[in-house]
Formats: C-alpha cells, structure tokens, sequence
C-alpha cells in the first residue's frame, strides 16, 4: 500500500502526526517539513499557496501517495480548494482552528484562538467565527515570532513569546466573562503547551485538533478503500536541515523514522 502524504511548513505538523500514527498504526506515513520556507504564517497567500503546491506535486510524484493530510491551518485557509482542485482523485485532509469543540465545551461562553497571523485574517477563518456570533465571544491571538522560535528551538523566546501571548489570551478563569477555553490554532502550538500552560490556571482547557483529523483521515481513507492493514512506517523529509527535523521529532514526540532522506521542493 502507498503511503499517506503529510506536510507543514515544519515541525508542527508533527503534532498532528501523532495522532495519525495512533489512529492508524498500520499506515505508513511521508512526513514533509517546509523547514527552507517557514514560516508561512506571516507571509500572505500567494507564498502559501506557491509552497503547498510544490510539496504536494513533490510527495505525488515521488511517493505516489494515496492521501494527503495538510498539518497546518495556515496552509489549510490559503489553499486546501485549489489543492483539491488540481488533485481530485487524491484524498485532501485539512484543519481549521477547533471552534466548534470550544463552543461546544465553554461554561463562560468567553474563548481565545492562538494563531498565525496568516489563518486569522483569512476569509475563511472569519466565515467560521462568524457562525458563531451571538453563541461565543471569540477573541483572536496572533502569535507573531511563536513558530520561529519553535522552529529554531529557541527556548528564551519560546518562554518569552508563551507569556507574552498568554496575557493577551487571558483573563482565565471560570467566572462570567473569564476565558475558559484557549484554541490552539496552529499545528506548532501543541508541542509548546507545557510552557502556555505556565501562565494559566490548572481548569483552563486547550484544544487542538491532532485527534479529529486523524480520526477523519480514518473516516475518508475508508471510504475510498485505502485502509492499510500492513506494517505501519514513517519518513521523514525536509526542504532544509534534515537532521534538524529528526533532532525535532525525537524532541518532541520521541518518533523515530525508519528512514530519513533529503529532498528539495
Ligand atoms: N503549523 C502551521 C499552522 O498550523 C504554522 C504556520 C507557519 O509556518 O507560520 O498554521
């Protein structure tokens, strides 16, 4: 069986992976970090959509994946249509900012979204928080620097950044008007939540969409027939530092691949 296209424009996606891999451990996965090109969200559309094209064509043709799960919401809003457009025989999986879970699961009714600057100004993002009007308060955080800092490892900004943006998320708690609920709207936010928990009372709760999406490529894999019931597998690719990306993966979610290669997009 042909394995599963997963891509971000770095480590965040491996987030996402995760939760693939506990969902479908029979599948064999191609992991694709952007790491030349990120990141993504704080350079406007016409650069996503460039990039996610040109990874996509790249895990086709040198994969011939039979499904591909974009990790990233930045990239999901610029150009998950044009993507499903070009490639209409490919199973397409993509995410948005988990509001629908948040409002569902809010007492105070009160919610922040941590995101790219990228994903919150789009058209799309808007259309979703907008079919919540008059149910939630949605109150956006773009989380400028936090992605680079995560993807160098810098942990001095990584701490300052979780902070910084936290204050601007908050005031937590459960009391009216008091945020009970922080959306982590970008792929990368997980593997930092540790150090977001830091700045919070121990009830507020944080939602990612790692698991959904891993329980709808199930869902959309099946009903293409494509479920895998062989030996599950992992490599992982890079546009830049190849290493950086193992280093990454291990760091964070002690994943080791069985191979590794380079490759250029
Ligand atoms: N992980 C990407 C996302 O979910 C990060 C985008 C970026 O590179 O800035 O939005």
């Amino acid at each position: 069986m042909k394995p599963i296209g997963v891509f971000d424009s770095g480590v965040g996606g491996l987030s996402v992976l995760a939760a693939l891999r506990a969902e479908l451990p029979h599948e064999r996965f191609v992991y694709f970090a952007d790491t030349a090109f990120a990141p993504y969200g704080e350079r406007g559309d016409a650069y996503v959509i460039e990039r996610s094209r040109k990874v996509t064509e790249q895990l086709i043709a040198g994969h011939g994946i039979k499904a591909l799960v974009v990790a990233c919401n930045t990239a999901t809003t610029a150009a998950i249509h044009l993507l499903r457009a070009e490639h209409p025989a490919l199973p397409i999986v993509g995410l948005e900012p988990a509001l629908k879970p948040a409002v569902a699961t809010s007492r105070t009714g009160h919610i922040s979204v941590m995101a790219t600057r990228g994903t919150l100004a789009s058209a799309k993002y808007a259309g979703l928080r907008d079919s919540f009007a008059g149910t939630a308060s949605i109150r956006a955080v773009p989380c400028d620097g936090l992605v680079k800092a995560i993807e160098g490892f810098d942990t001095q900004a990584i701490s300052a950044l979780c902070a910084r943006y936290m204050a601007e998320a908050g005031p937590f708690g459960d009391a009216t008007g008091e945020v009970d609920t922080v959306v982590l709207g970008c792929t990368h936010y997980p593997l930092v939540k540790n150090q977001l928990q830091r700045h919070a009372p121990p009830t507020l709760r944080f939602i990612d969409t790692g698991a959904p999406v891993a329980q709808q490529t199930r869902r959309v894999l099946a009903a293409a027939g494509r479920l895998s019931g062989g030996e599950g597998g992992l490599i992982l690719q890079s546009s830049g530092d190849r290493s950086a990306l193992e280093a990454a993966a291990a760091r964070w979610l002690q994943i080791s691949p069985q191979g590794t290669t380079a490759a250029s997009a």
